[in-house]
This record gives C-alpha cells, sequence and structure tokens, in this order.
C-alpha cells in the first residue's frame, strides 16, 4: 500500500507535489480553499477500468454527479468514456465540454418533462427510466416530438450493498428503480408504445462498495430476468449494472476494477449483450484533493481546533455522512510537538467539521491537504454563509491548469432583487 491513495502524491522538496507541480506554489498561485486534481491518477483510473473490460462488449458510462467540471468530462470523453447523467444541467455540461449525446445515459427518478424534451432533441443513447409514470411521460413526449426515446428500465435488484445507508439504492426500502417484479409486466407495456424502443436494462444498488459479491448477485437477478424477456420476445441490447465501486479513504481495501469486474464478466462470457458501467467515485475521487490553510490554532479544555479557510460548504461529505478523509500537511516538518485536532471551518454549525482527531505537527497560515476528495467534494459544494465556491485547478505533468476561477462575492447574489416598492 503506498503511503497516499493518490499515487501521483509525493513529498518533494518544498512539500507535497502533485505529480510535477509543487502544492505550495499552487496555494500562492490561486489561493485556497481550491480542489487540485491530477490527470494522470484521473487517466490510471480510467485505463484500469478499459483494460479490464478488453475483449469484451462493454462500455464506461462515467457518473457526471462525481465530479461535473469540463476539464474532466473533456479528459475522460477523449479517453473514450460515455456519461452518465441525472439532470439536463448535466447533459449540457458533458455537450459544452465535447461529450456526445450518443454516448449519454440519462438515469435519475424525477425526469421532467423539459429534460425529457432536451434530451430527445440532443439525441441520448438510452433513458433509464424509473417508474411507471416516468414511462408513460416519456412515451407521449416522445410521440409528441415524432421521436422514438430508446430506454431501459431501471431494476431494483433488492439486494444489501453493505455501504452507508443514505448511499445504498438497491434496497426495496430506497426510491430507485422499478420494482424487480413489476419490471416485466413494465416492459410488456413499453414494448406496445410506440414511442419507446426497449433497449436495455439498469441497476446500481449503492457507492463506495468495497465488497464485489453484492453486484454479482444483483448481475445474476438482472441476468435471469433478461432471460424470461428473451423468451417473450422482447430482446435487449445492453446491460448496465451502474457503478459503486469504492476506493480507499483510510485503511479500506477496495478491489481493483479487474477484480471487481471479474465475476460479472465470468457471467456475461457467452452472451452477446453489452456491459455498460457507471462508475464515478473510482474514476476521481483519489485523483483529486482540497488544498486549504490553516487560519487559526485554537487550544481548548477539551479539544484543539485547527480552523482552517474550507468548510462544510466546500466539503460536505463529514458533516454529512461523518466521511473520512485524510488530512495531511503539505510541508512536513518537527516544528514541534505533534497535537491532536479537529479539523474544522468558518462556517456558524458545530456541524462544520472536516476531520476529527488528528495528529498534527503545524502551524497557523500553513497548508493541508484533504486527501481522496476528487469525487462528490466540489459537485456538492454549497454557498451556506455567502461564502464563494472554491477555485479548480489541473496538474499534468509539470503544468497546471486553472479549470475553474474561485466564486466571487458579487457571482453569488447575480439575480437577486431588493423590492422595488416600499
Ligand atoms: N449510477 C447511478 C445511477 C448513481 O446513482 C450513482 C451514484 C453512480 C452511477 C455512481 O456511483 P459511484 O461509482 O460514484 O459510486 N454523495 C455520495 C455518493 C452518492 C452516489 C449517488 N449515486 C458520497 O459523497 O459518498
Amino acid at each position: 500500500m503506498s503511503a497516499y491513495p493518490n499515487p501521483t502524491l509525493h513529498e518533494g522538496p518544498n512539500g507535497l507535489e502533485l505529480e510535477g507541480v509543487s502544492l505550495v506554489a499552487l496555494a500562492e498561485r490561486h489561493g485556497t480553499p481550491s480542489y487540485v486534481y491530477s490527470r494522470e491518477a484521473l487517466s490510471a483510473a480510467y485505463r484500469a477500468y478499459a483494460s479490464a473490460l478488453e475483449g469484451h462488449r462493454a462500455r464506461i458510462f462515467y457518473a457526471v454527479k462525481a465530479n461535473s467540471n469540463l476539464a474532466v468530462l473533456n479528459l475522460f470523453a477523449r479517453l473514450g468514456a460515455g456519461f452518465d447523467i441525472v439532470s439536463g444541467g448535466e447533459l449540457s455540461r458533458v455537450l459544452a465540454a465535447g461529450g456526445k449525446a450518443g454516448e449519454v445515459v440519462f438515469s435519475g427518478v424525477g425526469k421532467s418533462a423539459a429534460e425529457m424534451r432536451q434530451a430527445l432533441e440532443a439525441g441520448i443513447r438510452c433513458f433509464n427510466v424509473e417508474s411507471a409514470a416516468e414511462l408513460e411521460r416519456l412515451a407521449a413526449i416522445a410521440a409528441q416530438m415524432g421521436k422514438v426515446a430508446p430506454i431501459a428500465l431501471r431494476v431494483n435488484p433488492d439486494v444489501d450493498p453493505k455501504t452507508h445507508p443514505y448511499i445504498s439504492t438497491g434496497l426495496r426500502s430506497n426510491k430507485f428503480g422499478v420494482a424487480f417484479d413489476e419490471a416485466m409486466t413494465l416492459y410488456r407495456r413499453a414494448a406496445t408504445l410506440p414511442g419507446l424502443e426497449v433497449s436495455g436494462i439498469a441497476c446500481h444498488i449503492g457507492s463506495q462498495l468495497l465488497d464485489p459479491a453484492p453486484v454479482a448477485e444483483a448481475a445474476d437477478k438482472i441476468l435471469g430476468l433478461v432471460d424470461r424477456l428473451a423468451a417473450e420476445g422482447i430482446a435487449l441490447d445492453h446491460i448496465d449494472l451502474g457503478g459503486g465501486l469504492g476506493i480507499r479513504y483510510k485503511d479500506e481495501t477496495p478491489p481493483s476494477p479487474a477484480a471487481y469486474l471479474a465475476p460479472l464478466l465470468e457471467r456475461f462470457s457467452g452472451r452477446s449483450e453489452e456491459i455498460c458501467l457507471e462508475p464515478g467515485r473510482s474514476l476521481i475521487g483519489n485523483a483529486g484533493l482540497l488544498l486549504t490553510r490553516i487560519e487559526y490554532l485554537k487550544p481548548g479544555v477539551e479539544k484543539n481546533f485547527a480552523v482552517v479557510d474550507a468548510a462544510m460548504n466546500d466539503l460536505a461529505r463529514p458533516a454529512l455522512y461523518d466521511a473520512f478523509h485524510d488530512v495531511v500537511a503539505v510541508c512536513p516538518g518537527s516544528r514541534g510537538t505533534p497535537q491532536r485536532y479537529e479539523i474544522v471551518g468558518p462556517i456558524c454549525e458545530s456541524g462544520d467539521f472536516l476531520a476529527h482527531d488528528r495528529e498534527l505537527n503545524v502551524a497557523p497560515g500553513e497548508l493541508l491537504a484533504l486527501l481522496s476528495a476528487g469525487a462528490y467534494g466540489m459537485t456538492m459544494s454549497s454557498n451556506y454563509n455567502t461564502r464563494p465556491r472554491a477555485a479548480e485547478v489541473m496538474v499534468d505533468g509539470n503544468r497546471s491548469w486553472l479549470i475553474r476561477e474561485r466564486e466571487q462575492v458579487a457571482d453569488l447574489y447575480r439575480g437577486e432583487q431588493v423590492l422595488a416598492a416600499d
């Protein structure tokens, strides 16, 4: 196990470097808090999937929700990925980044009529339909537009992914997908609707999965259903097994993409359907970090606090899921005695913490890096406390690119109005 979950992060003469770029230099150039990503790390993560899938009829649809920066989307498009989207906004981003509509699948339980029209107009590859009502709405809209919507039903296989309850999605009690027992009836219905073309089947059981067994169990159920549909003359061309592969945040030992996919590919041998995957976190999570500066060290009676300039609005995962992100000093040194700190932001809530009880040997003004923050970091950030969102930077060898400017305060109240009358 390397010291850091991102192999492109290493110690240099002036503290930590991502690829060939010093984090101290990036903080000086772009300020803090900033998200910093490694192009090599995200490319390597993609290549690990691509090589595991080589020789198979397979396709990767990067889950845009994990990190939707245009530069990130553009790099994945260039690597050959399609995209899994959950909103019209994400579709616009994919197209703006140079992605192709024909390589887009559209998931989500609440697609609006406007989003369906936008996606039909663009000509996306498939709608992953999540309810009977959505199926009817999509069929009607497509027919009105004189188009045919390619569809997969997202089926809820009712397996326990053994992950955090907020990010498990394949249980019967979750809001996602159509119930397994309802799927046959809905496929028969879909096959009769002129606005629809039945193309595939989809499922996604949860996120940060560390054990391949539940996905293989879901695949067995799905393949059984596919065979029963074929026996009725409803032939499917692709089987989408969603995303979900976990990453190392602390001491987890997730399977490699190859090990995760092996039991699935085994089940597909001798079958003609295309296997589709929607990974997000495992492609970008460990490629990114959040760079932040210590404003104050605040010794306390019970706890010591390191107050940093990033907060829960920048990285919501600790506050939301009690998620662990490793915290490392960018310039490690022996300046004094290491202390244990609560790493907290400036927001006016006790829930505004980034990490608990971490041993650090640091001084005010120094830089910290919160690791494994490339997925569900920037995309879940907010402007709470009127805090402009962070800058984003992509490192590529010895070069770095500002891929999103830091927001300005004036951006935050653009569009707001005071009352015109007394
Ligand atoms: N496909 C569908 C239909 C999904 O709902 C998701 C994630 C993915 C693919 C990608 O899953 P991944 O490969 O990234 O695990 N905000 C949470 C994670 C929420 C995941 C939601 N769906 C977090 O920060 O942990």
